[in-house]
């Protein structure tokens, strides 16, 4: 049986019953493609730590289809998570609260990560399994994200299904953020910007990504520590050895066009035989991003030059994702 299916009253059927059997299903969301489970089976979750090659100590976001089915799964709901969720869900928005005491732990932190996802296909999903969803993006763990159906099946060929729901309108993971302490602290940069949370919540703390000084990249703010474990690594990253520089045009110029790939969001900066020229704008740029790493490693080039995207809040996440996809 064809295992990458329309999203249609059949295919949700399908996929509920895979779900309520605690086996596994791949779904679109407005960010990437997660791959979903029961989030309180032992054995479903333990299939997707399989089937991405996830290390155990990295926990899953929650998906859940109403506010008040997050609150249920939180210990305690604090103003600043009603506030974020009043606001931005269903959205693009993680929030790390404190996890339930009835809850089985297996182990993970005494947190919960949930977020509500603005997709059709994904909320239709959690309507029709009756679960919450623990979904990690449906990609290998530490390559590139999935943003469309056929990115899950080549990056997990084992995977039972897919629900296909086109391409990932934002293309970016969800922004999070940890509502236990006072002010929220970011945990990970994502597709809602930091400006739109500040202006709920007023001040935000800032977490330091791995690998860095204690600066989020293109950002004047010093942070404390790494909250969210699944940064401390090397993640987002193609085959190819990715590069960030200022000038990709003048380091490709003299080397086999063939081996070399450009991703750059500047006309100038575009010659090559293997050429991603993306949005100058942050939106549609990171709506592209995935798929046009997913395209350069499709070309088989061996190092991807990668334009350093502008400074400024809207460009965050994505520098975020280059920088982690050119971690060594
Ligand atoms: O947009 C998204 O968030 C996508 C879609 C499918 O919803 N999901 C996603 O999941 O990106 P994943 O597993 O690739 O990333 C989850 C991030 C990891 O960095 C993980 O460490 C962090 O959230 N996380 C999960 N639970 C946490 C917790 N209790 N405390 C702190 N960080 C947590
Ligand atoms: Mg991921």
């Amino acid at each position: 049986m064809n295992r990458v299916v329309a999203a249609d009253a059949a295919g949700l059927r399908r996929a509920a019953e895979l779900l309520r059997q605690e086996s596994v299903c791949a779904f679109p969301t407005e960010t990437v493609y997660g791959l979903g489970a029961h989030a309180f089976s032992a054995r479903a979750v333990a299939e997707v730590y399989r089937l991405k090659h996830r290390p155990s100590w990295n926990p899953l976001i929650v998906h859940v289809a109403t506010t008040a089915e997050a609150e249920a799964l939180a210990h305690e709901w604090p103003p600043a998570a009603r506030l974020l969720a009043e606001r931005f869900w269903p959205g693009p928005l993680s929030l790390v609260v404190e996890r339930a005491h009835h809850l089985p732990a297996n182990g993970g932190p005494p947190t919960i990560a949930i977020r509500v996802p603005a997709h059709p296909v994904a909320l239709a999903l959690l309507r029709e399994c009756g679960l919450p969803l623990a979904a990690p993006s449906a990609n290998r763990s530490e390559s590139i994200s999935p943003t469309t159906a056929e990115h899950v099946i080549r990056s997990l060929p084992d995977v039972p299904l897919v629900l296909d729901g086109g391409a990932c309108r934002l293309g970016i993971e969800s922004t999070v953020v940890d509502v236990t302490v006072s002010p929220p602290r970011l945990l990970r940069p994502g597709a809602l910007s930091l400006r739109a949370i500040r202006d709920v919540v007023g001040a935000l703390q800032l977490s330091r990504p791995s690998g860095s000084s204690g600066q989020l990249p293109g950002s004047a703010e010093a942070a404390p520590e790494v909250r969210s474990p699944g940064l401390a690594h090397r993640h987002y990253a193609p085959r190819a050895r990715l590069r960030l520089v200022d000038d990709p045009a003048a380091l490709a110029e003299g080397s086999d066009p063939g081996t070399v790939g450009i991703l750059t969001h500047l006309p100038a900066a575009a010659e090559g035989a293997h050429v991603e020229l993306l949005s100058a704008d942050p939106l549609e740029y990171g709506a592209d991003l995935y798929a046009a790493l997913h395209r350069l490693d499709d070309a088989g080039v061996a190092t991807i030059l990668a334009q350093h995207p502008p400074r400024g809040d809207d460009w965050l996440a994505i520098r975020d994702r280059l920088t982690r996809a050119s971690a060594q």
